[in-house]
């Protein structure tokens, strides 16, 4: 896979296909420390022991309807971590969370370019709506996070997809972008 945003969609439909209602979306930059962290937490159904050793590994997966048991979503982010110098880990408990946590050396050039992050978000949050997203990007301290548990609260039940609410969305999520010192339209 080209691009740590592809990955985050990846991980993100898992945690949509464990039932998760609530999922955690964590970007961290630091430049100093010459780190790209990503964290994806879910309340879904878990992961117990024995599959959470398996699943790291390339030929596993619970889809039924695979003849061939091969999952790749969490062996590919952790292969493209691993590349770049990085780090991967899952933890997990069944029937409570799973957390995914990729890190990679910032300026190795083996890391993948974070991709359309913008456009990622923006597309999650919009078909997942009844779930509760919480976004954070932090770029050297400082911080941009929002909450669509917050702004279903503001809005009542019109759908993301109605022009005013994705004009609010857009507007809020670039804005907040630019306000930690990065281009939404920029691949980092
Ligand atoms: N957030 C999660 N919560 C519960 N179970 C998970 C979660 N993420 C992954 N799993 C389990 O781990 C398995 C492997 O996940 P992985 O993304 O590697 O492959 P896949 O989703 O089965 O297939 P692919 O991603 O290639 O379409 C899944 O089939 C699922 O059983
Ligand atoms: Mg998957």
């Amino acid at each position: 896979m080209e691009e740590l945003s592809l990955h985050i969609l990846d991980i993100v439909e898992n945690s949509v296909a464990a039932k998760a209602t609530k999922i955690n979306i964590e970007i961290y930059r630091n430049d100093k420390e010459n780190l790209l962290t990503i964290k994806i937490r879910d309340n879904g159904k878990g992961i117990d022991k024995e599959l959470l050793q398996q699943i790291e590994s390339p030929f596993y997966t619970s889809k039924k309807e695979r003849k061939i048991k091969v999952g790749l979503g969490i062996p590919l982010f952790k292969f493209s971590a691993l590349q770049s110098n990085g780090s991967f880990n899952i933890d997990s408990k069944k029937g409570e969370f799973t957390e995914i946590t990729a890190s990679f050396q910032l300026d190795n050039i083996d890391r993948p370019p974070l991709g359309d992050i913008y456009n990622t978000i923006l597309g999650i949050i919009i078909a997942h709506q009844d779930i509760d997203f919480y976004i954070k990007i932090e770029n050297n301290g400082k911080v941009f996070d929002f909450s669509t548990k917050e702004v279903k609260d503001t809005i009542g039940d019109i759908p993301f997809s109605y022009p005013d609410v994705y004009e609010f969305l857009t507007k809020n999520i670039e804005e907040g972008i630019w306000q930690i010192g990065l281009n939404p339209k920029k691949v980092y």
